[in-house]
């Protein structure tokens, strides 16, 4: 059978299942954010639309304008279709085995798996804290060659101190720091790089720019970690629109502003509404976990569901008590509707 001819790690993968999303419903599952994105945006993709029978050719420009963003040079950015895929070059370019805290954004452990390397799990602290001379103690670490962190982190929502990144980045392994969330919290290690030869940040324009649907992520590191992961990347991964609309973005960071600080003021309220009824993580980000226990996350979702309300639910972190849901923030009239049915439950 044609089954043979799989590699056979491949059937150990699990497949990443994605929050769902249905029309017309309140989607509180993927930490999108709702408000969308720059009228900037939207603009540029009916003038640009006509365009797309030729390939991208903008990612110069598109590295320049990030580069300002962040402060750096463009040789310190490449770009890629979602951070998804600047995972997949950076276990395509470096030294494995790998590992990251537990738990994390399960993109890390299924690329490793997808390249049949080794991912080590590190336990954070009971609540989710994170711990840094046991996680640079622990075995996994030693073992490694490349280091996952994710701050904020997805799903739990806690960053991770300049001074921690800084004792990891000392003890010389390839450190990526997914700052996904970065402009919910506005911390950010992306000026160590001028500092340490070994870090790459991962951003996106998925999240506070409100691009989900378009794929564009980028990485900030020392050039010469850029110029290995250029030899990888696909040269036409990230397409026309995507390019076009986030220099469109970049023209109005203030859009993004003005929503973030809404979703930040909301986050405020809703954190209490939820502290009322069950346990809350604290949080940096557009997101808020919760430990729904006594009901199972599976009920908790259930009630949501049927209200046309999709959270996510993760239900048990092994090793850790509880029954998990993560919860994005969505725009003022969604979370009241939220609320709303939260005083139900
Ligand atoms: C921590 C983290 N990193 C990366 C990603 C993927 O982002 P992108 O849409 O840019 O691929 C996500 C998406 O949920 C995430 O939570």
């Amino acid at each position: 059978m044609a089954s043979k001819f799989i590699n056979p790690w491949i059937k150990k993968i699990e497949t990443y299942i994605p929050g769902q999303m249905k029309e017309g419903w309140i989607k509180l599952a993927s930490n999108e954010n709702n408000y969308g994105p720059s009228p900037a945006v939207i603009k540029t993709i009916k003038e640009k639309a006509g365009s797309i029978y030729v390939y991208p050719y903008k990612d110069a420009e598109v590295r320049r304008e990030i580069a300002k963003y962040c402060r750096c040079k463009q040789g310190n950015i490449i770009t890629g279709n979602g951070s998804d895929e600047i995972i997949d070059l950076i276990f395509k370019t470096f030294k494995t085995p790998a590992a990251g805290m537990f738990p994390t954004f399960s993109t890390y452990r299924i690329t490793a798996g997808i390249f049949n390397k080794k991912y080590g799990e590190i336990p954070l602290d009971p609540g989710f804290s994170f711990d840094c001379k046991k996680f640079i103690n622990n075995e996994n670490f030693r073992e490694s060659q490349l280091i996952f962190l994710c701050s904020p982190n997805n799903p739990t929502g806690g960053v991770i101190e300049r001074e921690d990144i800084e004792k990891i980045l000392a003890e010389g392994k390839i450190t990526v720091v997914d700052e996904a969330y970065y402009e919910f919290c506005n911390k950010t290690c992306a000026g160590l790089i001028n500092d340490y030869d070994n870090l790459i940040v991962l951003r996106t324009f998925a999240k506070a720019f409100a691009l989900a649907g378009l794929r564009m992520g980028y990485a900030v590191a020392p050039e010469k970690l850029i110029k290995s992961l250029m030899k990888v990347k696909p040269p036409f991964d990230v397409n026309l629109l995507a390019q076009e609309t986030a220099i469109a973005a970049l023209s109005d960071v203030e859009f993004m502003e003005k929503n973030v600080k809404r979703i930040l003021d909301d986050r405020i309220i809703l954190v209490e509404k939820l502290k009322k009824k069950f346990k809350v993580f604290p949080t940096d980000a557009n997101f808020i976990l919760i430990d729904a226990s006594p009901e199972t996350a599976n009920e908790f979702f259930n009630e949501l569901f049927k209200e046309k309300i999709i959270v996510r639910k993760f239900g048990r972190f092994e090793g850790f008590e509880g029954d998990y849901v993560r919860i994005s923030i969505g725009t003022g009239a969604e979370n009241e509707r939220l609320i709303e049915l939260l005083e139900k439950i």
